[in-house]
């Protein structure tokens, strides 16, 4: 009689009303109930239209051309509406979606799981899959009887113990490692293939930790290489943690409109040549943010200089200075600002640094060597 009730219903006010509640249509003869009541949908509505609709729009419909990506390198948000790809995911994978975000993987979407409760986390998505028609609903739900799909199904009680489930995918990769630190793993567009870190490798292991590859994980539909963009959003994240103090910055002139990370050695030629434009930098809005980068090490020639300027009292002038495109004198580098020289090597090192001058767009992106500045404005605005 239920189902009746919602085929008159829907025959009545039509086709919108539908989508805002779905009935069980009459051709899935064993249509079972959804998991969630209208009181869930309603506060995932809300909370949806707060954290969520700014990029998946308010019905959760975009965007349209989400299989392409956009102008920042990147996938645009999918729609969450059923006609992406949201339903081949079980509850958890969903949840791990929130929860993480996209950005530790290459992605943009942000994480939620310091904004978002658990209910809420089931709210939001049971507000989406309101929108899902009763055939997707239906594919999903036969896929995964359970919301308790564990991600390794050896351990049953993953979704309470999500740690000890990472600790599980890769505890013999440690092993084999000889105990070296690895990252949480964090899940791909690969389903079953995780990504973990260790210094500056990265490592995709299968969902039972078994089996690992380590090396460039690449979307040859798109040409996207998945693992450098991984790398610069570890880059970002760790230089994004620099106290302003530690850095030589060269700030934009009028509006900020983009920050540009940049390790230098005085005694580099190209370095040299990109300190002679900064100024063009500045004047296009964006900042400049040196960290010292000592290519030779602590023996080499750029080491000591490094240090005079950052114990500068004008930390900008000595920075021309120390490239003599400026006259002046620089004071002693034994100063405790000076050890920040150390700090920036080893960083450099972490992020993989290889040679100079080395320019880290906000967005992660690396870019390599001296590009003139007509060239190397648009780039670092585009985004
Ligand atoms: C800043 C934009 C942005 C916001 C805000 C955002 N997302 Fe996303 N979302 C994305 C992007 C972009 C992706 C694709 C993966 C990536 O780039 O991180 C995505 C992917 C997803 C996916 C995976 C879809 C699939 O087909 O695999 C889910 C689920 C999701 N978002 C849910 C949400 C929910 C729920 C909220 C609000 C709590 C939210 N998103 C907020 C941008 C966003």
């Amino acid at each position: 009689m239920k189902t009746l009730y919602g085929i008159i219903f829907i025959s009545l006010v039509g086709i919108s009303l539908y989508f805002i509640y779905p009935f069980p249509q009459p051709s899935n003869s064993g249509a079972e109930s959804r998991w969630y009541d209208q009181a869930t949908v309603d506060k995932g509505s809300t909370l949806f239209k707060q954290n969520c609709s700014s990029c998946h729009g308010v019905n959760a419909e975009l965007t349209l051309d989400w299989k392409k990506i956009n102008s920042t390198g990147k996938y645009p948000p999918p729609p969450l509406n059923g006609t992406a790809h949201a339903w081949h995911h079980s509850i958890e994978t969903l949840k791990a979606t929130i929860q993480e975000g996209g950005i530790n993987i290459g992605g943009s979407m942000p994480a939620f799981k310091s904004k978002l409760s658990d209910e809420d986390q089931d709210a939001v998505i049971a507000y989406f899959q309101s929108k899902w028609p009763d055939d997707i609903y239906q594919k999903w739900s036969g896929r995964y009887q359970t919301s308790d799909i564990p991600l390794i199904e050896s351990t049953a009680k993953l979704s309470t113990d999500t740690q000890a489930a990472e600790n599980k995918m890769t505890s013999l990769l440690r092993l084999r490692l000889g105990n070296k630190e690895i990252s949480d793993p964090v899940s791909t567009p690969v389903e079953g293939i995780y990504q973990t870190q260790f210094g500056n490798e990265y490592a995709y292991l299968t969902q039972d930790g078994r089996y690992v590859f380590i090396g460039n994980l690449i979307d040859l539909e798109t040409g996207i290489n998945l693992t450098v963009i991984a790398k610069g959003k570890t880059a970002i994240a760790e230089l994004n943690q620099v106290a302003l103090e530690d850095k030589v910055i060269f700030p934009a002139r009028g509006v900020e409109k983009a920050v540009l990370n940049v390790f230098t050695d005085t005694t580099c030629p190209y370095c040299r040549k990109f300190h002679e434009e900064v100024g063009k930098l500045q004047e296009a809005g964006i900042s400049i943010h040196y960290l010292p980068y000592p290519r030779g090490g602590k023996q080499g020639p750029g080491y000591q200089s490094l240090k005079q300027v950052w114990c500068a009292k004008d930390k900008l002038k000595a920075m021309g200075i120390a490239k003599d495109l400026d006259t002046g004198d620089l004071p002693a580098g034994d100063c405790e600002k000076g050890r920040f020289v150390d700090e920036g090597y080893a960083l450099g090192n972490r992020i993989g640094i290889t040679g100079t001058p080395s320019l880290f767009k906000s967005n992660g992106e690396k870019i390599q060597g001296y590009v003139p500045y007509q060239q190397l404005i648009p780039r670092v605005l585009s985004n």
